[in-house]
């Protein structure tokens, strides 16, 4: 059962391995959509610890580092750096953003892993690991790679399939392999302390049963586990990257990822407390109250691991609340493709940051406008822009500008007296009041793409309410009744900065400064005398800028050519052909021509007659550039030209000679051009 009054809240947002960029995917899943909630509930002047930072142990970090040619101590401090400044920059409102390689975060783990090992809640095991002779290392989760059991994905890692989402380890994998070295692995005794999951079911059970309130996606994947059985689960693994196991001769063993990497979420919440005020003291309130409701936010990926064994850790432990609730998303495609970080398929966070500058609440909106809520969602540049153009600029700016332009026009820039109100004014007056509760009730229950509708709704009301009033026509018969009508637009405007700030906080900090907002919440929106009679409207800032065609055409050239990069890699460079000698070569007579005729030969699919001068005389040419080149791409180009091959006869047409043309990796052909402007006729030796 969730709890109803909580006294405080502590929000997750999921430790990202520090081991690449971020990208929408990303945001969409967990960031954006923690950060809505936590702005929402400061906004109710709610308490609130928001916590997150970088998970820098386990596997995904050291493959990286041998990719990158570095130590994965460099890897971690590169994407550390970046993920921080570009959430920093997106407005994410994280109170602490910290490290899993932190003193304080190997200090308690190892704390909370010597606690189960002296309770005896650890189950110490010898079992056959596939270990890699030529690496001379054991394989644990994602260095060892195989066919998932359940979905036959043949790219499954040894911890987790990521295309169905199940957990698994490694002895489970079809046709295992190596990720160090490609080969087979062998099996090799070794020692590992395992945490008896099947025992803990009952409780594990209990607890995901007493949530029948929590989202259908994340409820689906836990009932499927549990229906399965849970098994023990190693919680230690043979690795030179990690915490060092807290156990006397454990050389060589780390804490599992997934075992330390949850708990990271309570030393991050130490590490801001010791930042804040020099003593990680009271920590215990945000982690072990009953009052404090603790809610993970994480992608469909991470849901077994917060809903299942970092419960159940918890439950041995015994001293610590349990999530009251696990708001996962499913996954966010890119243009009719999944995200791929290895395929280069996706939109970077701090590429976006730097090309579009400025343009952070955008995203904020997109993303949250399509959110993958309950099912895997879509981003497109299109849609981006079309949101943008209609919804932001169309809709919200549209309709805060009229407001503060007619003000300055009509009012001196200063918020009106209202007169007595008309039955409009009380009708629009009164859905004003109603909308704070209703896109409270969204956030509330992580609805957040519903909120932003609720959001869009209110600002349509005050496009209506203008529509309707026209004070530009009514100035000219009854001012006073300008004065209600534009009272009453600021008011609604006014009421925006506020119930937008979750989702637009740039736009609403500019809304705060031009209308001279100062400590208002969340319950002052919806009010009708938000804004004081006789207080200075700031002039008309832009809020939006409508986004061009060019600008969206960059961003899917850009995709575009990093798939085709992408297709182009792994291609291998053709042999060189034989030796030959200079008079080989100086047989061959190479000089420069300019195409100055083309068109395409009837019937053949491939060739192109073109005429050619090449300085003496004007020659055709028969050329199998057609699927390549439009006759009129063609005409006026300077070429290399062989002169002195012998003439060919095709299609009934004789040729004389060949244009010189330089082939890519993906078959697409280039002509070759002298770097200077040439005469026709000169030569190439
Ligand atoms: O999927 C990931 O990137 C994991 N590093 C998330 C961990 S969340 C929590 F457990 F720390
Ligand atoms: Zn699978």
């Amino acid at each position: 059962m969730a709890i109803t009054d909580p006294k405080r809240y502590t929000v997750t947002a999921a430790l990202i391995y520090a081991n690449g960029p971020i990208h929408i995917g990303h945001l969409a899943g967990c960031y954006v959509p923690a950060d809505i909630y936590v702005r929402y509930l400061r906004s109710q002047g709610r308490d609130v610890a928001f916590i997150s930072g970088t998970d820098e142990h386990g596997v995904p970090i050291t493959i990286r580092a041998k990719k990158e040619g570095m130590t994965p101590q460099e890897v971690v401090d590169k994407y550390y750096a970046q993920i921080d400044a570009s959430f920093k920059e997106l407005g994410i409102s994280f109170d602490v953003y910290s490290r899993t390689s932190k003193p304080i975060h190997h200090e308690t783990s190892r704390e909370i892993f010597k606690n189960l090992y002296d309770k005896g809640v650890f189950e110490e095991e010898t079992t056959e690991q596939y270990y890699d002779e030529t690496a001379q290392q054991f394989l644990a989760d994602r260095y060892i790679v195989g066919t998932c059991p359940v979905c036959a994905n043949p790219n499954a890692y040894g911890d987790q399939c990521e295309k169905c989402g199940s957990a698994l380890s490694p002895t489970e994998l079809i046709e295992p392999h190596s990720m160090l070295s490609g080969s087979k692995p062998v099996m090799r005794p070794t020692t590992n302390w395992f945490l008896p999951l099947d025992k803990l079911q009952p409780q594990v059970e209990a607890f995901v049963n007493s949530h029948p309130e929590w989202k259908t996606n994340v409820l689906g994947q836990c009932q499927s586990w549990l229906k399965e059985g849970l098994k023990p689960r190693a919680m230690t693994r043979d690795l030179d990257w990690g915490i060092p196991v807290p156990v006397p001769n454990t050389e060589g063993k780390v804490l599992y990822v997934w075992f330390e990497a949850p708990i990271g979420y309570i030393s991050a919440t130490k590490d801001w407390l010791i930042q804040k005020n020099g003593t990680d003291e009271g920590w215990g309130q945000w982690w072990k109250e009953k009052d404090t409701k603790l809610v993970h936010f994480i992608g469909k990926d991470n849901i077994v691991f917060h809903c299942i064994i970092f419960p159940a850790t918890l439950i041995a432990e015994g001293s610590m609340i349990l999530p009251d609730n696990v708001p996962a998303n499913e996954f966010m495609n890119l243009e009719g493709d999944k995200i791929s970080t290895s395929r280069n398929w996706a939109v970077w966070l701090h590429e976006y940051l730097e090309e579009l500058p400025g343009k952070q609440d955008v995203l904020r909106y997109v993303l949250t406008a399509s959110a993958p809520e309950t099912k895997d969602s879509e981003f497109t540049w299109k849609d981006f822009q079309t949101r943008n153009n209609s919804e932001l600029v169309g809709i919200f700016g549209n309709f805060i500008n009229r407001a503060v332009v007619l003000t300055h026009k009509f009012c001196e820039g200063k918020v009106p007296a209202p007169g007595e109100l008309t039955d409009i004014d009380a009708g629009t007056l009164a859905e004003l009041a109603a909308f704070p509760s209703r896109i409270a009730d969204s956030l509330e229950n992580y609805r957040f793409r519903e909120a932003l509708t609720h959001i869009i709704d209110l600002a349509r009301l005050g496009n209506k309410y203008l529509a309707d009033t026209q004070p530009w026509h009514v100035i000219k018969t009854d001012p006073e009744r300008v004065n209600t009508i534009l009272n009453i637009s600021l008011q609604i405007s006014a009421s925006l900065a506020i119930v937008a700030e979750p989702i637009l906080p740039f736009t609403a900090e500019k809304l705060r400064l031009q209308f001279g907002m100062q400590d208002h919440t969340w319950t002052d929106a919806g009010r009708v005398d938000l804004l004081a009679t006789g207080s200075l409207i700031g002039e008309a800032n832009l809020l939006f800028e409508k986004i061009e065609d060019h600008v969206i055409e960059r961003q899917i050239q850009k995709l575009h050519d990093a798939r085709r990069m992408n297709e182009l890699e792994g291609k291998t460079v053709a042999e060189i052909k034989p030796e030959i000698q200079y008079e080989d070569f100086a047989k061959m007579d190479i000089r420069i021509a300019t195409i100055t005729e083309a068109e395409n030969v009837p019937k053949s699919k491939k060739l192109l007659k073109l005429s050619v001068n090449i300085g003496s005389e004007q020659r055709t040419v028969l050329s199998g550039i057609s699927e390549h080149f439009k006759p009129e791409e063609v005409i006026g180009r300077k070429v290399l030209y062989l002169a002195n091959l012998a003439p060919r006869k095709m299609m009934g047409m004789e040729s004389h000679g060949m244009i010189l043309m330089a082939e890519d990796k993906d078959g697409s052909l280039a002509f070759v051009q002298p770097g200077k402007e040439i005469w026709d006729g000169g030569t190439v030796n």
